[in-house]
């Protein structure tokens, strides 16, 4: 479990992180999201004890970030993938990963065992040889997020890991992070990928320099939109808008082209009679679906207001 308690990070005159508080509950992928400065590497970075704290509290399981007799036990709980991939450009993907695991004083075997264990799910145990000042930045990425997990963490720190990555890498990237839930282990993603953090979240924190949100990605859609649904219409007329307009259900509307958009408090029971009515006035319906708001919609509502 991640704790922070009024958690507040300046550089000098600057308020990165204001009084953050928030829990992060164990085996879950928390995404945090916000835009450029939002605070959200200085937050990383803090938990990670890269950083000191200006005031608050976190704690990382029973430690206490900040703690010097704790600092030791959170960073072998934790493991970091940070912005910049930051790799030994000279030596080879497995020396890169080795060299980490013996830092962190992994047993031979285990150690061993790991490598090679990441390196064949992220697709390049066949290039372990090769020196990591040749590889793509894709690869860099993946032989960092590797890098990330050879010391067994049970916390994991994952900073923009699909940034710069193509479609399918991204993808793969995605469902290794769903392998290591799957593994117990909690993920703190910082991501922009908005499509991203609401297929893989399970809640998502919602940050500019304070916290906006903390929610599951569909209680985020649902506290803020009510239910819409759309008719798309053959032909829409005066006579069918005059139907919809007179009916009780409807709470407002929108047209836009031939296709209705309803406000209806209770769709289920509700739009039934409404679609009959349409029909008949004379409507020829081609589609109804139901509106859902994006977490795009939501973010950049709520990042407006903020
Ligand atoms: N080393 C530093 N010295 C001074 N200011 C810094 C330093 N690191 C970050 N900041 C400032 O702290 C604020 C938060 O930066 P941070 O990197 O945490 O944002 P972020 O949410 O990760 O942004 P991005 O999405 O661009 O990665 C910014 O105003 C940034 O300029
Ligand atoms: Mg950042």
């Amino acid at each position: 479990m991640i704790v922070t308690e009024g958690l507040t990070r300046h550089y000098g005159e600057i308020v990165a992180v204001d009084n953050l508080t928030m829990k992060i509950k164990s085996g879950e992928i928390f995404g945090f999201l916000g835009p450029n400065g939002a605070g959200k590497t200085t937050t990383v970075r803090v938990l990670c004890c890269l950083i000191s704290i200006t005031a608050g509290n976190a704690f990382i399981g029973d430690y206490q970030v900040g703690k010097p007799e704790d600092s030791l036990k959170i960073r072998k709980m934790v493991g970091l993938l940070p912005e910049n991939a930051g790799l030994y450009e000279r030596l080879s993907a497995y020396r890169n990963l080795d060299f980490y695991g013996k830092l962190y004083e992994m047993p031979e075997t285990r150690r061993k065992e790991n490598i090679e264990h990441f390196l064949r799910m992220l697709g390049l145990w066949e290039r372990k040889d090769q020196i990591a000042g040749t590889f793509s930045k894709g690869m860099k990425q993946k032989i960092a997020l590797a890098r990330a997990l050879i010391h067994d963490p049970e916390i994991i720190f994952l900073d923009e890991p699909t940034a710069g990555l193509d479609p399918e890498a991204a993808q793969m990237v995605r469902n290794f992070i769903l392998e290591l839930k799957k593994e117990k282990r909690t993920i703190f993603l910082n991501t922009h990928n908005l499509d991203e953090a609401d297929k893989i979240c399970d809640r998502i924190g919602l940050i500019k320099t304070k916290l906006i949100r903390i929610a599951s990605p569909e209680d985020l859609k649902k506290g803020l939109w009510s239910r819409k649904t759309a008719i798309q219409l053959h032909n829409l007329n005066d006579t069918i808008l005059k139907t919809v307009k007179q009916l009780d259900s409807v709470k407002s509307f929108q047209t836009m082209d031939n296709k209705l958009i309803l406000e209806v408090d209770d769709p289920e029971k509700e739009n039934p009679s409404i679609i009959e009515a349409i029909i008949k006035a004379g409507g020829k319906i081609v589609f109804v679906t139901e509106v859902r708001p994006s977490l795009e919609d939501v973010y950049l509502k709520l990042i407006k207001e903020a």
